[in-house]
């Protein structure tokens, strides 16, 4: 019997789904003496880049923070820049990305943007709805602590009484119930912050963060993301087999 008989790794080598917020783009068109429209523009080719790069690598689903509920506080010129750059990513992305197998999902409150933007959403959705290659999950005008007060209203609403309102039965209202948690969370551009993203759905994710500004993210990038998180353990709050329980369980 051996002690160092190996054992199945703990974390599968890739991440069923990872999460990115995409930092850095006016900091990326500053240096470049560019509006910060410029950047996001540039950040959107870099979010067609890495879902390329996910389905590659046999990622399931990949869910990017493009809009929180907290950036209708940015100059209005910046907020209608990134409402028209939807109209336009829709329009060059969308046959490529059906294409490709990618199927795409929007999260996030619709009821405050504009009925284009609405229009252009409900077409990606639809043109896409079979698609299984990999899920692509917007999150546009979506915020953390609104997902979970959406979720709370919808159970009340659909008559669920407090006694019956588990984590399991909540995560049934939640906006990406849909989906599996997120195994990797990704942050670009430095900060050292989740911002409102998915609260409820990070609660066990690998946390990665990278100074890299998201229009520069590429498959080196991503690969780094995947490696470091691939030397985590995840315990979920158990604890890791003592190398006696692990020999005993290979010997059974
Ligand atoms: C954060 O960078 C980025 C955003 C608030 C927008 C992210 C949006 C995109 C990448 C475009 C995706 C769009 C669609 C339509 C899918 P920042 O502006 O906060 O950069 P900074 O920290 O350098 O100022």
């Amino acid at each position: 019997m051996s002690l160092f008989k190996p054992r199945a790794p703990v974390v599968p080598a890739i991440p069923r789904h990872i999460a990115v917020v995409m930092d850095g783009n006016g900091r990326w068109a500053n240096r470049r003496l560019m509006p910060r429209f410029f950047g996001h523009k540039h950040g959107v080719d870099a979010l067609v880049r890495t879902v390329q790069a996910c389905a590659d690598r046999g990622v399931e689903y990949l869910t990017v923070f493009a809009f929180s509920s907290e950036n209708w506080k940015r100059p209005e010129e910046e907020v209608s820049g990134l409402m028209s750059l939807v109209l336009v990513a829709v329009s060059n992305y969308l046959r490529k990305l059906a294409s490709e197998g990618v199927r795409i999902r929007i999260v996030g409150d619709r009821s405050k943007v504009s009925d284009k933007v609405r229009a252009a959403w409900d077409e990606a959705e639809a043109v896409t709805r079979h698609n299984t290659r990999i899920t692509l999950s917007v999150a546009f005008n979506y915020g953390g602590r609104w997902d979970i007060v959406q979720a709370c209203r919808r159970a009340i609403e659909a008559g669920v009484p407090a006694e019956a309102l588990t984590e399991a039965r909540l995560g049934e209202f939640m906006a990406m119930a849909y989906a599996p948690d997120p195994d990797l969370f990704i942050r670009t551009g430095g900060e050292v912050r989740i911002s409102n993203f998915l609260l409820w759905q990070t609660a066990y994710a690998e946390l990665h963060f990278t100074d890299c500004l998201w229009p520069d993210f590429d498959e080196a990038e991503l690969d780094r993301a995947i490696a470091a998180y691939a030397q985590r353990d995840r315990r979920f709050g158990g604890v890791k087999p003592s190398p006696a329980a692990v020999a005993a369980a290979n010997d059974a």
